[in-house]
């Protein structure tokens, strides 16, 4: 059965409002209580024990029901506030100095979507955080400022505005900004909800604080950042990628040549991943990430997928339309998507460009034989707002 089948499948066997009607008929789990069965339930309790029809229906879905709801940051909101972070706690006091973003429907928990984590960090000149390693595994994306850098496994990168980053788990990593630089603001990404709901999550400290560069700065990019092309005689045997940097001005440029051949994507106009270099596969087992460009003026139509999705504007203006509610978005604002929820992206501008950085939990969805997607057939292929 191809996935498709599988979708329209679920589909058939119900949602909504028939489905106390269709747990009859098609053997869902649909028992009355009684005096009998209430004392039943008591005595499995003793035992650590539970009658599965009881949960049945809790646990097995019709379909994917993400706890997760649709949020906007906006970064014209949260720029003070993770400027003032750094006014009110040292990055040597709070480890990492980070505004996390939390989803409503998750609260409490962390997760900004899904088992997805995300903050906003930031880096004053002349600071230094300390080298750690975890089982998560860890990406970040650029957001503004002068002199950062990032070491990882005595790698040294420097880090510009649109830039993307990887910290895969297990490497030793530490951030800092250059004494002549300026305050330096990322945004992180991290798989950490899906390592402790896994309960496989260690972290441990450097012995000697901060690591050795024994590379030369920027060295997996000259070693692997060219386009379709590898060096010979290196070898690489870890599940991520080689490069740890993929630069914005290369990305910019591979989407606008991809435009100029292709008529896009209905949903997602230019879209373009981000991939290990030697196997075309996603960067981190647990974690891929990609670039969209939506040309002057582009109406994306709807479809809803399985997997976690956050984006952050890397160029530009539009809306995006989440589960029928309307987001208007801006240059460095963060969205999110959570599972199955139908959306669509618009360009409001007719003249410019607009880009959509992402990163989510695809590979796993992928890996995992998870992955499903459709797309919106009703109202010619839009949602309708606010319903
Ligand atoms: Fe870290
Ligand atoms: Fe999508």
């Amino acid at each position: 059965m191809s996935q498709q089948e599988n979708v329209q499948d679920y589909e058939l066997h119900g949602q909504g409002s028939h489905d106390r009607y269709r747990e009859d008929i098609l053997g869902r789990a649909n028992v009355a209580d009684s005096p009998e069965l209430l004392a039943y339930y008591k005595e499995l309790a003793k035992y650590n024990t539970g009658a599965l029809w009881t949960i049945a229906n809790k646990i097995e879905p019709w379909q994917p029901k993400s706890t997760s709801v649709p949020v906007l940051w906006r970064y014209r909101d949260l720029r003070k506030h993770v400027l003032k972070s750094a006014e009110l706690v040292t990055p040597e006091k709070a480890g990492r100095r980070v505004v996390y973003l939390e989803n409503p429907g998750k609260s409490g928990e962390g997760p900004a979507v899904g088992l997805l984590y995300s903050g906003l960090q930031i880096m004053q000149p002349g600071e230094a955080a300390s080298a750690h390693a975890h089982s998560s595994s860890a990406l970040r994306f650029i957001m503004e400022g002068r002199g950062a850098y990032t070491i990882v496994d005595g790698q040294k990168m420097l880090l510009e505005a649109n830039d993307f980053v990887l910290t895969p788990n297990g490497t030793w990593h530490e951030h800092g900004v250059e004494p002549d630089g300026t305050p330096c603001i990322w945004q992180d990404g991290l798989d950490m909800p899906l390592v402790n709901m896994l309960e496989a999550g260690f972290y441990k400290v450097h012995p000697d604080l901060h690591q050795a560069v024994t590379e030369p700065v920027d060295s997996s990019v000259a070693l692997w950042g060219a386009p379709a092309l590898r060096p010979q005689n290196i070898g690489w045997d870890k599940p991520y990628s080689p490069l740890f940097r993929y630069q914005w001005k290369p990305t910019y440029e591979a989407l606008k040549h991809y435009a100029s051949i292709s008529a896009g994507s209905p949903f997602d106009d230019i879209l373009m991943h981000y991939t290990n270099p030697l196997t075309g596969g996603h960067v981190m087992p647990t974690m891929g990430a990609s670039m969209q460009l939506l040309r002057p003026g582009f109406v994306g139509k709807a479809h809803r997928h399985t997997g976690s999705f956050i984006y952050q504007v890397a160029k530009g203006t539009g809306y995006s339309v989440i589960d029928g509610q309307r987001f208007d978005w801006q240059e460095r604002d963060i969205f999110c998507v959570p599972s199955w929820k139908f959306h669509e992206h618009v360009n409001t501008s007719q003249t410019e460009d607009a880009c959509l950085f992402c990163f989510s939990d695809l590979p796993v969805m992928l890996a995992l034989q998870l992955y499903y997607e459709e797309a919106l057939t009703e109202n010619n292929g839009h949602q309708r707002v606010g319903e």
